[in-house]
């Protein structure tokens, strides 16, 4: 029974290190990130939206739009990403500070997110790809997410987030197709979605545009 303290002493170490190279390093390095904050131009990045987008940030999990579309943009040492537009930089750390849970994804069947928002101001254009995916891309191979719209009778004027739809997907006369409040807060979230801003750990890698 000799070794057993040293067999113990082995065995507790092993799972101590373990933690420390996991959790406890990682802690020390990444716990205590805060917004860059740059006082001359007033500037804070990032900033806790909240509001609609934390309700957005929901619906993106509850649908499972993570299984397709990652939110991590690899810097050119790593890969295109750059090259294919997904960004200005690669993200970092600190650009994730306020997301809960945080979307980074393992998997691309559609082009990654991280910077949606700073592709398109224009909600129509969610919109259009949430409804009706191989209407806004043929071929495409994203499920459509219709059960997020509602059909309605058109009461005084048309609303404003009406879908512009022509042939057979257009509604008949007198009814419009309008998002639900889960579709507009998900697109919330999406337009919120804008890592380009500069960071001084990285290197700013493609012009802005
Ligand atoms: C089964 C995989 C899959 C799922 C799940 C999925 N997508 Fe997609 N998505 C794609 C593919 C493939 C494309 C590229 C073709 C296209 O634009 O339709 C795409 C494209 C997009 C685009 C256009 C991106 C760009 O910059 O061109 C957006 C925005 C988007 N998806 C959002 C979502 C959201 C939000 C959800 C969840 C509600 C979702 N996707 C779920 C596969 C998926």
């Amino acid at each position: 029974m000799k070794t057993f303290p040293a067999i113990f002493t082995g065995i507790f170490a092993t799972f101590a290190l373990g933690w420390a190279g996991a959790v406890m390093i990682p802690q020390f390095q990444l716990g205590g990130l805060q917004p860059q904050v740059d006082e001359e131009m007033g500037d804070i990045y990032p900033i806790n939206v909240g509001g609609v987008t934390d309700q957005g940030r929901r619906v993106y999990a509850s649908e499972g739009c993570f299984y397709c579309h990652s939110q991590q943009v690899r810097g050119k040492f790593d890969g295109s990403d750059i090259e294919r537009g997904w960004g200005g930089r690669r993200t970092v750390a600190r650009d994730y500070i306020y997301d809960d849970p945080i979307f980074l994804g393992s998997m691309r069947k559609g082009p990654d997110l991280a910077n949606a928002g700073a592709r398109t101001t224009k909600p129509e254009s969610f919109y259009r790809e949430l409804y009706d995916p191989r209407g806004a891309v043929p071929g495409s191979t994203m499920p459509s997410y219709r059960y997020l719209f509602t059909k309605r009778k058109i009461s005084g004027q048309r609303s404003v987030d009406a879908l512009d739809l022509a042939g057979p997907d257009a509604p008949e006369p007198g009814y419009e197709i309008v998002p639900t409040g889960e579709a507009k807060a998900l697109v919330g979230y999406l337009l919120s979605l804008d890592r380009n801003h500069a960071l001084k750990e990285v290197p700013q890698e493609a012009k802005k545009k």
